[in-house]
């Protein structure tokens, strides 16, 4: 299909294609532990708050042993397979170019321990010059010693689960730290060395006020950082949100409320400079984009490892258990944790990739794009889902909304 249509728009013609390979390379290395599950969250991880000191010092050691150890051997089997490609082991691996220690809750491990996981990454791989290392810090956590830490072990930004700030908004969402943590959090991770910092926010909260929410969004410019991902609150079904909700204890988000609260969010944090850059995340400029997360949206390969990380090699996805006692038993025995795998077909590539690069501002490159059927697109375009702008195929604003429509439309 040809989308470039004026002079002006062939220069994007002349850019590399941005997938796969393209987009780098990247190592995601879980910690499934929290302090307290929070009522919504389904991700893969257990409280475990109300344990003795003695016995979690035990436990954060073992697995942190133990993630080490998965990760030499997934480097190891890559670079068997690798290899047998490319002829050539010591050419075999591509450098690293982000690092995402993620959870959970990484900041409830020692920060010894902590950084230690980034270090095992740099002793099984070539972590290119300036890429992005990030951990995932939980506010209450947060102290200028753990940063100075991590920016010592080589960590370059934070991301940090703020949610709110709204006192009655952070009690419904079960968050065990007050409105002002994540301000002073901020302040900390900038005294410890640490410059680029992160603010995760959830809208669209039972309770939650129009006031509140313009509120949250105010006390996150005043602090100053330099990327915000906001999300619309999601209700599980295996979560004590989802059990609430299906019960009428609670009522379901409402789609006016959430789609309205994203329009304010797009509003303020845009006239205050920034980049609406994927569909939940803003930047302010192109060198705070997470880079992390662009290499899973342009499709690209990265290792997976820990409880229930997935990772992904030109179109095989593999994940891991997500009991934490079976990834210990496993990976103790010296046996893989790997719960599944699948191998996406040409198809299967193309629908992902679509709908990976939809979700970001700058959409499809030409080079990226599946075949699609011209009145098909024509369709689309028509009715709004998708645009074309410098020769690359985006959703719209409205079509953010409605991705599944789209991809299904043009596939
Ligand atoms: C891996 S989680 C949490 C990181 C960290 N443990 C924290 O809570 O600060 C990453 C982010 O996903 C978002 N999130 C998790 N569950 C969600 C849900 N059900 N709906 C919307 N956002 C959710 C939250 O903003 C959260 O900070
Ligand atoms: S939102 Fe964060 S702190 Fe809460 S349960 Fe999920 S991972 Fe843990």
């Amino acid at each position: 299909m040809t989308i470039a249509t004026t002079s002006t728009d062939r220069r994007w013609l002349t850019d590399p294609v941005e997938s796969g390979p393209a987009a780098g390379f990247g190592v995601y290395l879980h910690v499934p532990f929290c302090h307290h599950r929070c009522g919504y969250c389904d991700f893969a991880t257990a409280a475990v708050g109300d344990r003795a000191a003695d016995d979690l010092d035990v436990l954060f050691r073992r697995y942190v042993a133990a993630l080490t150890a998965d990760l030499g051997r997934q480097v190891a089997a890559g670079r068997r397979v690798w290899a047998a490609a490319a002829g050539d082991v010591d050419d075999a691996w591509p450098w690293v170019t982000s690092v995402f220690v993620g959870g959970g809750t990484p900041s409830l491990l020692p920060a010894d321990l902590l950084a230690s996981i980034v270090a095992a990454v740099g002793q099984e791989l070539d972590i290119a010059s300036g890429a992005e290392v990030t951990v995932e810090c939980n506010p209450e956590d947060g102290s200028e010693e753990l940063f100075s830490t991590l920016a010592a072990a080589g960590v370059t930004r934070v991301s940090m689960g703020a949610q709110s700030f709204s006192p009655h908004v952070l009690t419904t969402l079960e968050r065990g730290h007050t409105a002002r943590r994540p301000l002073e959090a901020v302040l900390q991770a900038r005294a410890g060395g640490i410059d680029a910092v992160s603010l995760d926010l959830i809208f669209g909260t039972p309770g939650e006020s129009d006031t509140d929410w313009r509120d949250t969004l105010a006390q996150v410019l005043a602090a100053e950082t330099d990327h915000v991902s906001a999300y619309a609150l999601t209700i599980h079904d295996n979560t004590a949100f989802g059990r609430a909700v299906s019960s009428g204890r609670m009522p379901a988000p409402d789609d006016d409320v959430q789609r309205n609260r994203f329009e304010v969010v797009g509003e303020l944090l845009g006239a205050a400079g920034f980049d609406h850059y994927e569909l939940s995340n803003w930047a302010l400029g192109a060198a705070r984009r997470s880079v992390h997360n662009l290499l899973y949206w342009r499709h690209g390969d990265y290792l997976g490892v820990g409880v229930g990380a997935h990772g992904h090699a030109s179109g095989r996805r593999w994940w891991s258990t997500r009991s934490t006692e079976r990834y210990l038993d496993a990976v103790e025995a010296g046996a893989s944790p790997i719960a599944g795998e699948e191998v996406l077909d040409d198809t299967q590539r193309a629908q992902e990739r679509l709908l990976l690069g939809l979700r970001v501002r700058e959409g499809l490159h030409p080079a990226d794009l599946p075949p699609i059927d011209p009145l098909a697109l024509e369709d689309a375009l028509g009715v709004g889902l998708v645009e074309i702008a410098c020769g690359r195929l985006r959703a719209t604003r409205s079509g953010w909304f409605l991705l599944d429509d789209a991809v299904a439309r043009l596939s």
